[in-house]
């Protein structure tokens, strides 16, 4: 088969490869329908994240087809269709016995593409199979199921309901990429009064409207905080979210949120950020992190199949698998190019 393979910082290659087989009773291997790329895999093929090693193959968000399970995997069985989740689950260690799959401690967590092979490929061994994949409710599309497989959870759960969103309030989003987009589809579910996007992209923040925000600032040229302020009697949003990964825009989060209200990180950072207590400890914030831990995944494709979210808009380009090069070429110049999601299938 073929699959995209990591070697070494800038190298990846559309390669032939050694298909997988079955190695715990719990693993299921299942052909891949659809897939898609991540700004993480980005991060990776920068060198961020050493912890991947020449020769993985990538990826961690997937549709696709049981092939074959092992004798443990009771719930899933050979020729259904499955959504494969950014988070592999054990099921039965502390943190999965409380929903916080993303902290498994029984060797899941975030593996795909990571530890172990990920799913850009023709064929991916999955672990756990009963606990880290999701049936797919016939009538949603491989390309818009394959949007909860990442970045609609993550928007949901590390930005929309740890910050706490309710109706009324005004909400800042800086970083309006397809984590900064998906958190505003669902704080939109909420009924806030506002939702301001902040970008330094013009085409992102174009994007940002037609998702819901109704208030947009290049924060390029315009002061985000002066215009906050003015639009809430001085005080700041009730609740601001970050979801781009570098310290300005961490601080940029700290310093849109009033008294009172929540700041969500939800940006990978690299780097140490500034936590400006000085200006913070009187105002009695809330300051949440988290790694997506995908329990929110059932509500949200409950969601989709009643139209209360439309993942549509999020999927830009389609492509197959052979043009796999070609589109990460396009989602890595997402600026020029508009990319959002890209699709392969195929
Ligand atoms: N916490 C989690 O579990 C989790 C999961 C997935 C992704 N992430 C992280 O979420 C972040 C966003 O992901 P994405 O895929 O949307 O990334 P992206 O790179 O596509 O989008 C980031 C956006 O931020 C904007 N931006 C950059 N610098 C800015 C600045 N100084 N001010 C305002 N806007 C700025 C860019 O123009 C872009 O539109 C990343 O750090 C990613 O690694 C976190
Ligand atoms: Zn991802
Ligand atoms: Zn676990």
């Amino acid at each position: 088969m073929k699959a995209i393979v990591y070697h070494g910082p800038t190298k990846k290659s559309w390669e032939e490869v050694a298909k997988p087989v079955i190695i715990e009773d719990t693993d299921a291997i299942v052909r891949v329908d659809a897939v898609t790329i991540c700004g993480t895999d980005l991060h990776i093929l920068k060198g961020d994240v050493p912890a991947v090693t020449d020769g993985r193959i990538l990826g961690h968000e997937a549709v696709g087809t049981v092939e074959e399970v092992g004798t443990g995997v009771k719930t899933v069985k050979a020729g259904d269709r499955v959504l494969i989740s950014c988070i592999t689950a054990c099921g039965s260690c502390r943190y999965c016995r409380q929903g916080q799959y993303g902290q498994c401690l029984g060797g899941g967590g975030w593996i795909l593409g990571h530890k172990i092979d990920g799913t850009q490929a023709e064929y991916v061994r999955v672990p756990f199979a009963d606990t880290s994949t999701y049936p797919v409710p016939a009538g949603v599309s491989d390309e818009h199921i394959l949007m909860m497989a990442d970045i609609l959870p993550t928007g949901y759960e590390v930005g929309v309901l740890n910050g706490k969103v309710e109706p009324g309030d005004v909400v800042a989003v800086v970083g309006a990429g397809p984590i900064g987009l998906a958190a505003i589809l669902g704080a939109k579910l909420y009924s806030p009064s506002h939702i301001i996007a902040i970008d330094l992209a013009d085409s992102r923040l174009e994007a940002a409207k037609q998702f819901g925000a109704d208030i947009t600032i290049n924060n390029g040229r315009e002061d985000a905080v002066k215009i906050v302020k003015e639009m809430t009697d001085g005080l700041g949003a009730d609740v601001s979210m970050e979801a781009v990964g570098v310290p300005a825009t961490f601080e940029l989060a700290a310093a849109l949120v009033r008294p009172g209200g929540r700041v969500a990180n939800i940006g990978v950072h690299g780097e140490p950020v500034t936590l400006h207590l000085e200006e913070l400890w009187i105002k009695n914030v809330t300051i949440t992190t988290g790694l997506v831990d995908t329990y929110s995944t059932p509500t949200l494709i409950r969601l989709i199949q009643t139209g209360m979210i439309d993942p549509a808009p999020l999927v830009t380009h389609t492509f197959n698998m052979e043009q796999f090069e070609e589109a990460y070429d396009v989602f890595g110049r997402a600026s020029e190019t508009g990319a959002l999601k890209v699709v392969l299938t195929r």
